[in-house]
């Protein structure tokens, strides 16, 4: 979801401004991924590093998960949306995680669109984590260094059963990962979209996807009409 403060800039307004109107576009990219059939549905809402941000921004930013939780949990369980979140939640204050738990716990039997919220996530972070809990298991004498495979690391990323991306959308114009689900987008296709996310809206979301469909996706095999 990029590009909230540089649509803010560029109308004279301030960053949490744009970081509302971010929000809203949420919003309707929530409702639009269910009206096309996605199954999952992934907003990188938080990073990792965006501790570094003035702490002015990041107040604002905890506010906008408290009030978006409080005001649209409830719609989004009756759009039998299940809600899943990735990223650590030591660092978090105790009532963002309480609310972060609710979100899960409410909306945990619904059978729509899962969207998964990455708050105070990162990809490197969430690789070392699993490390170490190999690390464990190894120490304890419960597992063999031959034994440990990309799959078996895999299942102790933090949401294990959420299948890999198929496309990852940047807005904003940026070409980059930015420590976003480095081991799930190995195969992933890569959209980037030269506007920013508060102006992201359902045409833009299904343009995307249908560049998406154009791709070829080879998962390291060959192309379909290479020969033999
Ligand atoms: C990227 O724009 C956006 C963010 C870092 C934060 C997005 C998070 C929210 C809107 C908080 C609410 C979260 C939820 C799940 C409701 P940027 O600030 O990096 O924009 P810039 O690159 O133009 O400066």
């Amino acid at each position: 979801m990029d590009g909230n403060g540089r649509w803010a800039a560029a109308r004279g307004l301030p960053r949490v401004e744009g970081h509302r109107r971010g929000v809203e576009a949420l919003r309707r990219t929530v409702r639009a991924a269910g009206d096309l059939g996605i199954g999952y549905l992934t907003i990188f809402s938080f990073s990792s590093e965006n501790w570094s941000r003035p702490p002015s921004e990041i107040t604002d930013l905890m506010g906008l998960l408290r009030r978006f939780i409080r005001k649209d949990l409830v719609e989004l369980h009756k759009s039998n949306v299940r809600v899943r979140i990735i990223g650590e939640r030591d660092d978090l204050d105790r009532d963002i995680c309480l609310l972060l738990q609710e979100a899960e716990d409410l909306t945990r039997n619904n059978d729509g669109l899962t969207l998964v919220v990455a708050f105070n996530y990162g990809a490197r972070q969430e690789i070392a984590r699993a490390a170490r809990k190999l690390a464990i298991e190894v120490a304890a004498g419960r597992l063999s260094p031959d034994d440990i495979t990309s799959e078996h690391l895999g299942t102790h990323l933090h949401a294990p059963d959420i299948p890999d991306p198929d496309v990852i959308i940047r807005t904003s114009g940026e070409q980059r990962l930015s420590n976003f689900l480095l081991w799930q987008a190995a195969y992933s296709e890569l959209v980037f979209v030269p506007i920013n996310w508060p102006d992201f809206d359902r045409t833009a979301f299904e343009s995307a996807i249908e560049e998406y469909r154009r791709r070829e996706r080879r998962f390291g095999g060959l192309a379909a009409n290479s020969g033999s």
